[in-house]
């Protein structure tokens, strides 16, 4: 249906996009323990925030639940990337249930870097999105030290007990650009804030973030593949508009791209949030080609490597199978 004297159309793709570490990781760990174990393999929350992944989960057996008050005692839960409370894997001892966690090691090694805060009594100050599962999660693992602080407008009103020992750890899915804002403003207030040992925006969310910053400007249209729950998948929406993207637009799936966003574009930017398989990204390449966007470039700023191993638990049964 492409017009042959209409200007050319090209497609910047952003590379890396879509899956990260964790996230293969935990879709991987219900897949295996469906194999393993047989359905029904229990999940306490979405495994990871994409529609698409969980309702293919799902048809292979994983029932998604809220809490594991709702899994029949013995069964086996699978814990999802986001991380989980202690008090959560108190209630799962509590109701004997088999626990797998996938829990990103990338959150983990934030709930480790909380309750060493916490032991040395300072006042954490996390950044992250109110009731967002991973700051949930992280708060419980030190509730009585944790405030949350959702941006930089919530700076003046935190409240502490000693302004001289404060530290600060972020969720790993936030704005790069924004959490450096926030954490100017806190240390404007508190000159002695204490960082986290390493950054706690996992390198996934960065380099999403520093690739679809490369293509943005150059488009009049940037198509974020991801879903409205997926916290790193929203964030490049605001990135990709801040880098100079005319628009930009989160879709689930290519049936969500709206054909009168492409009339007035030449050339559209496509990236993925970390939770988004690449087979997603492909049917929107092949709608954008078939409005005549055929000219597919991906622009690259970064390798990953990056992988990890199975939860313990499931890596034990695997092990005794092989
Ligand atoms: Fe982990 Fe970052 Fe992915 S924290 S789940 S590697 S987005």
């Amino acid at each position: 249906t492409a017009d042959p004297a209409a200007p050319a159309r090209r497609v910047l793709l952003a590379r890396p996009r879509g899956y990260c570490a964790g996230v293969d990781r935990a879709v991987q760990t219900v897949e295996k323990a469906l194999e393993q174990y047989g359905a029904p393999i229990y999940v306490r929350k979405q495994i990871v925030h994409n529609t698409h992944v969980v309702r293919t989960l799902e048809e292979r057996g994983a029932v998604f639940v809220d809490e594991t008050a709702e899994v029949p005692e013995g069964a086996i839960v699978v814990f999802s990337a986001h991380g989980v409370a202690p008090v959560v894997h108190e209630e799962a001892r509590g109701r004997s249930l088999a626990t797998i966690d996938a829990t990103c090691p990338l959150v983990t090694k934030v709930h480790r870097e909380a309750v060493r805060f916490a032991k040395d009594d300072y006042d954490i100050l996390l950044i992250g999105h109110e009731g967002h599962e991973e700051v949930i999660g992280t708060s419980g693992e030190a509730p009585e030290h944790i405030t949350l602080v959702g941006g930089p407008e919530d700076v003046p009103n935190v409240e502490v007990r000693d302004p001289d020992k404060v530290a600060w750890l972020s969720q790993t899915t936030l704005s790069v650009d924004e959490t450096n804002a926030t954490v100017a403003a806190l240390r404007e207030r508190f000159p002695k804030l204490l960082d986290p040992p390493s950054d706690d925006i996992c390198y996934a969310t960065s380099n999403r973030q520093t690739a679809v910053k490369e293509i943005a400007a150059e488009c009049e249209l940037v198509l974020v593949v991801g879903s409205t729950n997926s916290s790193n998948s929203v964030r490049l929406v605001e990135v990709a508009l801040d880098a100079g993207a005319d628009a930009a637009h989160l879709v689930d799936n290519a049936d969500q791209v709206d054909p009168e966003w492409l009339t007035a574009a030449t050339t559209v930017g496509v990236t993925s949030g970390a939770s988004v398989p690449d087979e997603l990204v492909q049917d929107v390449l092949a709608l954008l080609d078939r409005h005549g966007f055929s000219d597919v470039r991906e622009v690259e700023s970064a390798r990953e490597k990056l992988t990890f191993s199975m939860p313990k638990e499931l890596r034990r049964d695997l092990r005794a199978e092989a």
